[in-house]
């Protein structure tokens, strides 16, 4: 590689503008480190005249990202506009079929895009660098590439939506609803203002589950439909029942090798108090990683915000300019697998059920009666009768029990004039 490095940032919004600041004020650190001089040629965002954080130079400013490869010799490129088609995939696509490197933030593209932007960048024998997409600040898809190479990776599990996970504590700690906390996760920018629903209803982490799944496993990056769940039903009172029994809950991504299956989901836990997982909280991300011979591997950090995410795409930078030109996703994209996907029906696990009920005699043992029919035994039980609106709330802790029993069996009891609304349902963790 050369000794004078071009690079192009498209999208200045909260990543790019970050970045870009980063990038200009580290110059003489990269250059220690790398041994190149690195050149900001071109940038690009929507709004030539937007005021943003940092100054700009608008000299070498573009509206239309696409125009600046008939300008400037672009060698690395960046792509923050966060688009999962449209102008990102085309941007990112021209790039890497022109032969320049390619680093995104961008997990809604891989994710989507992934497998066939990987087979480009390999063809054209460039980089395609996306460990910002994945937990922010956290360096899990470098040590998954690198740090854990030869190991054999059995689950990767943890925390991967900083929103949810700062919706959920602050739950607990203020006693607040859901929608008050995420008017305040708005306020402080942990959630965004217009459509907060991909943070929410665990599309944004089911992303990254899907990006870590092909990295683990050797896989392609998976088209199957899998399990997500986001938080958006969990309301106080759940918040506050698991505080009695010594658990919270978290919302988790998972994915894990069943029986040489590939498993992926999304779905609220209830996590014991005293378990790690249990204690991450907040903004934090954090990533469990079980593998042989390694054992388990735990890193956490900060999984959003400009800051760390423009730590991750600085460290992809150096790795490029370190001359590591690396397959995307570990090995040719020729070499990763086609997995089967595991039966979700036949996800087993202990359960939370809160159901809403009249409180009136019978309504406890239709309910029982109506468990004990899908082979749902009764491990723990809770009720608390509210006499004033004559209703009760009964939770249920359950012993394992398959996702299909559960899902005919709630179904069904749906469907009974006692039972006052959907009951909420919630895994437990091992
Ligand atoms: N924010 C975080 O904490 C975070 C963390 C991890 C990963 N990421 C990822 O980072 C990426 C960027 O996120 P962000 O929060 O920085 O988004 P953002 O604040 O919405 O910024 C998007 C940027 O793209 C520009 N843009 C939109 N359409 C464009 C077009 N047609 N041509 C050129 N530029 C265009 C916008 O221009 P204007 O500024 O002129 O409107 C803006 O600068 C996403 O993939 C996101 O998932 C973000």
């Amino acid at each position: 590689m050369k000794n004078f490095i071009n690079i192009a940032v498209v999208g200045l919004g909260q990543v790019g503008i970050y970045l870009l600041n980063e990038l200009n004020t580290k110059k003489k650190d990269i250059e220690i480190k790398t041994g190149k001089k690195i050149n900001i040629v071109a940038i690009s965002a929507k709004s030539k005249n937007k005021k943003r954080q940092f100054k700009i130079n608008k000299k070498i400013f573009y509206k239309n990202p696409l125009e600046i490869f008939k300008h400037k010799k672009v060698d690395i490129l960046f792509e923050s506009i966060g688009l999962s088609d449209g102008i990102s995939k085309k941007i990112v696509e021209t790039a890497l079929k022109k032969k320049v490197h390619v680093i995104t933030p961008n997990k809604a593209l891989i994710s989507k895009h992934g497998n066939y932007l990987t087979k480009l960048a390999e063809k054209n024998k460039v980089n395609l660098e996306f460990e910002a997409s994945v937990a922010g600040g956290i360096p899990i898809l470098r040590s998954i590439k690198e740090g854990l190479i030869t190991n054999k990776i059995s689950k990767v599990y943890g925390i991967l939506n900083g929103t949810s996970n700062y919706i959920l504590s602050e739950m607990e700690n203020s006693s607040e609803g859901f929608s008050e906390v995420l008017k305040k996760a708005q306020k402080l920018g942990y959630a965004e203002p217009g459509n907060p629903k991909l943070d929410l209803n665990g599309f944004d982490a089911f992303a990254k589950v899907r990006i870590l799944s092909a990295l683990a496993f050797n896989n392609k990056i998976s088209k199957h439909k899998c399990l997500m769940e986001g938080i958006e039903k969990i309301e106080l009172k759940d918040i506050k029942i698991a505080d009695q029994l010594n658990l919270r809950i978290k919302l988790l991504g998972i994915s894990e090798l069943k029986n040489n299956q590939l498993f992926e989901a999304v779905h609220p836990c209830l996590v014991s108090k005293k378990s790690y997982i249990g204690n991450v909280n907040g903004v934090m991300n954090a990533v469990i990683l079980e593998g042989k011979p390694v054992g388990q591997s735990i890193l956490q950090g900060e999984g959003a915000g400009p800051g760390p995410t423009s730590s991750s795409l600085l460290s992809d930078l150096l790795s490029i300019l370190r001359g590591n030109i690396k397959k995307p996703f570990g090995v040719s994209f020729s070499k990763l697998k086609s997995l089967k996907h595991y039966n979700v029906n036949n996800y087993v696990n202990s359960l939370y059920i809160r159901f809403e009920v009249k409180d009136k005699p019978g309504v406890l043992s239709q309910i029982t009666n109506r468990l004990a029919k899908y082979k749902i035994s009764v491990k723990r039980l809770i009720q608390t009768p509210d006499k004033k609106n004559n209703k009760a709330t009964i939770v249920i802790i359950t012993h394992k029990t398959s996702e299909i029993n559960c899902n005919t069996c709630i179904s069904k009891i749906k469907d009974n004039q006692n039972i006052l609304k959907s009951p909420i349902v919630i895994r437990l963790l091992d």
